[in-house]
């Protein structure tokens, strides 16, 4: 794996996750890490066209799960992307899993795949509604909110959606402006 510096590295890396699991079945997406960061932006991109913030965040939100062995991933990735993507999309990456949390405690509804619902008892399980309170404080709750919607809809096997060429230039954009 490529240690990552800068957007060159970073994309690097996610090149590298091209048949890298985040974990073995059930526990973990049926795609694997590049795929199902790939699927997660271009869902973003359809549902927030004008915010490239929130797409990249989407394409590097599980890069922690091939970041050594923290189980803490979320912030694990935040660290990784905060130097190149700036605090914006770290803090996006950060907060997808308490946001996940968060729409598990609030909607009776909300569907988490097999490996979704397994994870989340390690991470916590539903929030108190002093930690609802707490989570949606930070400013960027809504737009977490928004990429752990994508996030539980880009694990579909074998769909087909833009590769990171397309992504590479845009990526590189947004980092110089960081
Ligand atoms: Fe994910």
């Amino acid at each position: 794996m490529h240690a990552v510096v800068d957007a060159e590295s970073l994309l690097a890396f996610l090149a590298g996750l091209d048949g890298v699991y985040d974990a073995p079945p059930p526990l973990g997406d049926p795609v694997d890490l590049l795929a199902h960061g790939l699927q997660c932006a271009a869902v973003l991109r359809n549902d927030r066209p004008d915010d490239l913030g929130l797409q990249l965040a989407g394409l590097v939100h599980d890069i922690g799960h091939a970041v050594g062995d923290d189980p803490d991933h979320a912030r694990v990735g935040a660290d990784v992307v905060r130097p190149v993507l700036g605090p914006r999309v770290a803090d996006l990456v950060a907060l997808h899993v308490p946001a996940k949390r968060y729409l598990a405690s609030t909607e009776s509804d909300y569907e988490l795949s097999e490996a979704s619902r397994l994870s989340l008892l390690r991470q916590g399980s539903v929030m108190t509604s002093e930690e609802q309170e707490k989570f949606l404080a930070h400013p960027a709750a809504a737009d977490a909110v928004t990429l752990r919607r994508a996030d539980e809809a880009a694990k579909i096997v074998g769909h087909q959606v833009p590769g990171l060429d397309v992504w590479a230039p845009h990526l590189l954009t947004y980092a110089s402006g960081v």
